[in-house]
Order: structure tokens, then sequence, then C-alpha cells
């Protein structure tokens, strides 16, 4: 059988997996990730209500989860009935250990989100923990995400656990990632072809894979799913959105920013200043550059550049920007982003432009 072929038709069977999990949802599949504090209920619930699948960001503390999962049953009245599920997922930091295990299994054995997904574990053995437990105390109602970012960790994360979705996630994406992967173009289809070559050799069941990084609009959706995702994860995009939990100074500076090739980059300085540095090392946040990272550049001492971020945190929405120091996570898609728009009609553009776009490109081969 000819590889186009083979990877379009697993594609289409796995689109028919994805929807009979998440019933509400229209294929293809839209999703957003779950960005820590920012990506609540009100964003995960918009998200889903237009037919993809919204995650909140648990993060590394299960403290407003429960109340938010509360608000999604709200929210989303009737969209999954059928499955006893919440019609959202739930994303957690594995770093940050067993704590968060024992606080996050009661809340998920009484909401169900219906996907859990396990993101940054110190050692693997934490993801094989993680899914065993979840699947435990939901009964399998809330299926397995895990986000990876290499070819080797796809492999382990598939060996050790069989995820229901394996979310592979390109250096472009904004936020935490690996420090060291490859953009999506070339990442997925080498994870594609490894999972594949897996799953026959070892008779395991194929994880479905969707992609994330760099997906701003229809034309880079379109492109993934050319690649063979069978959904797609999106998360800069979103921070335009009214219903993203960020003040409006960060939300600006994701407007105004541009080219992000050269205006973001990876790496430990804002998880500095913001004290947030509980990450393995392997892993880096991408974000706008400011005056915070061209003054640690040209040698600033740490405590300095520490001693202005907490005094630009006074200063409120100017205290972000390319001439101030807060942090704006973001990935080298920024520039595309140019207007706020409800999560519902960005959901619905993108699955719907991915579709054109590839007709379009169909019809002129
Ligand atoms: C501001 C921000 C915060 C994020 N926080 C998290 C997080 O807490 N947990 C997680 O698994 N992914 C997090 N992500 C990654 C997203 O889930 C998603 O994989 C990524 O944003 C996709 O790339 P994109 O930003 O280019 O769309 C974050 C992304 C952004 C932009």
């Amino acid at each position: 059988m000819i590889q186009g072929y083979r990877t379009i038709s697993k594609s289409a069977s796995k689109m028919d997996e994805l929807q009979c999990d998440y019933p509400w949802t229209k294929s293809p599949l839209v999703a957003c990730g779950p960005m820590r504090l920012i990506a609540l209920s009100s964003l995960a619930s918009e998200v889903s209500k237009a037919g993809g699948l919204g995650f909140i960001g648990a993060g590394s503390d299960a403290s407003i989860l429960a109340s938010e999962l509360e608000k999604v049953q709200t929210e989303t009245q009737g969209l999954a009935e059928v499955n006893d599920i919440s019609p959202v997922g739930v994303g957690f930091l594995l770093w940050a250990g067993d704590k968060l295990l024992q606080e996050a299994l009661p809340i998920l054995e009484k909401y169900k989100p219906a996907a859990v997904w396990l993101f940054a574990p110190t050692e693997p053995n934490q993801l094989v923990r993680w899914t065993e437990e979840t699947r435990r105390v939901t009964q399998g109602k809330s299926k397995i995400w895990i986000q990876v970012s290499t070819v080797a960790d796809a492999i382990e994360a598939t060996r050790s656990c069989q995820p229901e979705v394996l979310v592979v996630q390109g250096t472009d994406a904004g936020g935490h990632g690996l420090e060291k992967c490859a953009g999506l173009v070339s990442l997925f289809p080498e994870v594609d072809d490894a999972i594949s070559a897996l799953c026959t050799e070892q008779s395991i069941t194929r994880p479905t894979l969707v992609a994330a990084g760099g997906i701003m609009e229809g034309r880079a959706a379109a492109a993934a799913f050319a690649l063979g995702a069978q959904g797609v994860v999106m998360g800069t995009r979103y921070l335009a959105s009214p219903e993203a939990n960020i003040a409006k100074g960060y939300r600006d500076a994701v407007l105004s920013a541009s080219d992000g090739g050269i205006t973001t980059e990876r790496g430990k300085l804002y998880d500095t200043l913001r004290g947030t540095t509980d990450w393995p090392l392997r892993y880096g946040g991408r974000g706008v550059l400011n005056e915070s990272y061209y003054d640690a550049a040209k040698g600033m001492s740490t405590e300095e550049n520490k001693r202005l971020y907490n005094e630009a945190v006074k200063k409120g929405d100017a205290g972000w920007g390319p001439n101030a120091r807060l942090t704006t996570y973001a990935g080298t898609g920024v520039g595309l982003v140019k207007e706020v728009k409800s999560a519902a009609a960005i959901t619905k553009e993108i699955r719907e432009n991915a579709v054109r776009t590839l007709k379009h490109a169909g019809s002129k081969l």
C-alpha cells in the first residue's frame, strides 16, 4: 500500500475514534491546550461547546480544579450526558510529584474529565503511575493524553502507558517544552512512523496522534492534518480570546508581537525571574523577548533583574510589552495572532479553514 494512502485511511479511522470518545466534537478535532491558570473553565467550556475539546490547566496544583469542573457542569449542560463524563480535559504537570496525584484522584473520580493530559514528568515511571491511577478511578472514562516532543519519548510513553492520545509538540510552541526538539514538520512524521512500527511489532493499540506547536490558523492546521495528525492543539492563539484568564497587558503584548522566530525564545530566564524553578532541567519556556531578556543578555545580575521584575508587577498592564519586563509566554506563531476573537469563533474558524485549505490544495494537485 502506498505510504500516503495508508496515512490518510489510518487518520480517518482514528478520527472516528475521537468522535466516539468525545461525541460532542466535530471533525477534524481542534483542542485548546491546558495552559496553567490561563485555561480555566470558561475557556475550556467554550471550546468544547464549539465542537472542540477544551482543557483546563491544573498545572502543578489541584486546589482550584474541583470548583472549575463544577462550573463546567453548568456551562456545558447536556453536552456529555450520555457518557457520564465532563466534556473537557484537564492537564497536569507531573514534576509536581505524588502529592498532586493524591489530590487530583478524588476529583478525577468525581468529575471524570473526558481526557487527562500528562506532561513533564521528572522520571518516566510517573507517567505509568498517573495513567494506571487515572484509569482505575475513572473506570477508563478519562482518556489518557501524553505530551511528547521527541521520538524517544513518544516510544517510551506508548510502550509503558499505551495512552489513547499522544500530543506531538514541536519546538515552535508557546510556554514550556523541551529545550531541544524539532519543529512539527520533521518531528511529526518521524514519531508517526516510529509509533506505527512499535505498535505493529509489539501488537499494542496505536495511540491517536495530535499535533501542537506553531498552529495559529487554518493553513497550519491543514498542514498538520496532511502530516497525518488526527487533531490539532493550540495554546498561543487562544491567548487572544476573552475567555483566556490573562491580563490585558499580556494579551496586548501577544497581539503586537510579530516575527516570532526572532522575537521569542525558549529558555529558563522567565522561570527564574518568576520563581517557577521546579521544572526538570530539559524544559524551558518560550516567551516574547523583552527588557528582562535584553538586560540579562547584557550581563545584568539575576538579583537585579528579579528586583526590576517585581517592580514591573506593580505597574499592572503597563508591565508587559517588548519595552517592559513581565513574561509573555507565547509561541513563534505569535505574529499571526492579530485580533481578539471568542474561543468558540477561533475553534470553528480553525476547523473550517483547515478543511477548506486541504480541499483547495487537493484541487490544485
Ligand atoms: C501561555 C502558555 C502556557 C502553557 N501552559 C501549559 C501547561 O501548563 N501545561 C501544558 O501541558 N502545556 C502548556 N502549554 C502548551 C500548550 O498546551 C500547547 O501544547 C502549546 O501552546 C501549543 O503550541 P502553540 O502555543 O504554538 O499553539 C502552554 C502554552 C502557552 C502558550
